[in-house]
């Protein structure tokens, strides 16, 4: 029955209560959602549909009866919306949208994007070939990260990628060298580290000196002219990515008015650039963030790009996948205690790592919603089975649940299943995509037989 005719009947239901549901059978239809009193915009493609929470159109609780929980759920909707965003706000511009594989990199994901016409950044030889059975072109491919192994350089130099994005001196001469040995010419960026601030978790900021990441700004100019000279290699980019999770406009400026500064000095020696990479980082909102939207970042970005014959590269992940899947996990027992009430689900840290790992916070809701006795709702950690305290994936959170109840954490469509192990031995969860009605398992639930296949007893 949906929660308002159940107030309707209920006698306990006082105007007030019958105001909130009548506000929350709105909401869902204009895609906001009140739960535990804040209330903000929910991810656009999951909504309440009859009391329901719903992928496009399938009710959660029927991919859960299907599929077992844990497990992730993708709308395809959600993902080419995202995408669209960033490719209407880039058009008119020289621009190449590549998607960092390394935030989703399920296939079935991939394919979605592909579809659309998407560019990939990868970071492996194992992301490469995802993105090739996934139907993507390695001629849109940028190959990114700072320990590219020679096989990784001999497979991508075969396929014949867009660009390698190097870090370092060393890895310059190793790819001159293999292309030598292949015959071929390596299309390099170099990747500046701007020493810039991204306002972002000391763990996902990557364009600090400090970090490992990129070439110092200072050394740039000297390591281009070197790499001129070198035979085998054809420079024809400059490269930058900051950080991650990113929430303001400002940085991603700086970086680039940086990286031109370098492209005007490389042109007056006669090293001609024709693109400029500002890797990705835009952030998305988990809760009540305030994050410029893709547009409104394009917007000011472009702006530098004005009287210039640059291609304009990006390489966003989280702001097109994270917000484009949930968790869904079932909670197998309520524990009441002095200080604090946990509810102890089937998901745990090895399946959804940012909250243990990033102190991270992610919406949780109930998958159904239950007849408003909002003094029954219930503080709780939700928390995993893992024999560790930083197995959580809520803290303080109000629920209105029993054991047996569905519960959805939001925004699980980037950093979720990419990140997930096997550690206590915990299979990993399916990942289902829906489209409109229809449900496609796009990565099966792991056993226990392929979790211990790799493994031998010791021949003594
Ligand atoms: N390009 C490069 C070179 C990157 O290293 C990354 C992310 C991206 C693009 C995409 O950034 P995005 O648009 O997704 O912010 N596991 C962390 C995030 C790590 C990001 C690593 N690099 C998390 O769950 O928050």
């Amino acid at each position: 029955m949906h929660p308002l005719d159940a107030a309707k009947r209920d006698s306990y239901c006082d105007q007030r209560t019958l105001l909130s549901l009548i506000k929350l059978s709105l909401d869902s239809v204009s895609k906001l959602i009140e739960v535990d009193g804040t209330q903000f915009t929910l991810m656009k493609h999951f909504n309440y549909i009859s009391g329901e929470l719903c992928a496009e159109q399938v009710p959660l609780t029927e991919i859960a009866t299907k599929y077992g929980t844990p497990s992730f759920v993708y709308s395809r909707a959600a993902l080419e919306e995202n995408y669209k965003a960033y490719e209407k706000s880039l058009a008119g511009c020289k621009s190449q949208i590549c998607f960092a594989v390394k935030a989703n990199s399920n296939i079935g994901v991939l394919n979605v994007l592909a579809r659309l016409g998407a560019g990939f950044d990868i970071v492996s030889g194992g992301e490469l070939n995802r993105v090739i059975r996934a139907g993507g072109q390695p001629s849109n491919v940028i190959f990114s990260g700072l320990g590219k192994t020679a096989q990784e350089i001999r497979y991508a130099l075969d396929l014949q990628i867009k660009c390698f994005n190097v870090e370092s001196p060393a890895e310059l001469d190793r790819i001159d060298k293999i292309a030598g040995e292949m015959d071929v010419i390596a299309p390099v960026s170099l990747r500046i580290n701007p020493d810039i601030d991204a306002g972002t978790h000391p763990y996902i900021s990557t364009g600090l000196r400090d970090n490992k990441f990129g070439i110092e700004s200072q050394k740039a100019y000297e390591i281009y002219k070197s790499a001129s000279a070198l035979r085998n290699i054809n420079l024809i980019g400059v490269d930058c990515h900051i950080g991650s999770q990113i929430t303001s406009i400002a940085p991603f400026l700086d970086s680039i008015d940086l990286m031109l500064e370098i492209v005007d000095n490389l042109t007056e020696s006669g090293v001609n650039i024709s693109h400029l990479d500002i890797g990705g980082g835009l952030g998305v909102r988990y809760g009540s963030e305030s994050i410029p939207s893709p547009e409104e970042l394009l917007n000011a970005v472009m702006q530098r790009f004005v009287d210039r014959d640059l291609t304009l590269i990006v390489e966003p992940g989280r702001s097109i996948a994270a917000n484009a899947g949930i968790f869904l996990t079932r909670v197998e027992y309520l524990k009441f205690g002095t200080e604090k009430n946990f509810a102890v689900v089937d998901g745990a840290m090895n399946d959804l790592i940012r909250p243990a790992l990033y102190g991270a916070w992610q919406k949780i809701v109930s998958v159904a919603l239950k007849s408003p006795t909002p003094s029954r709702s219930t503080r709780f950690d939700v928390v995993g089975p893992i024999c560790e305290s930083s197995d959580f994936l809520g803290k303080d959170r109000d629920l209105m649940i029993d054991e047996g109840d569905l519960l959805a954490v939001m925004s699980a469509g980037a950093y979720g299943f990419v990140m997930s192990s096997n550690y206590n031995t915990r299979p990993r969860s399916p990942e289902v995509l829906v489209d409109d009605t229809e449900v496609y398992l796009v990565r099966k639930r792991e056993d226990i037989d392929t979790l211990l296949q790799l493994e031998d007893l010791p021949s003594f």
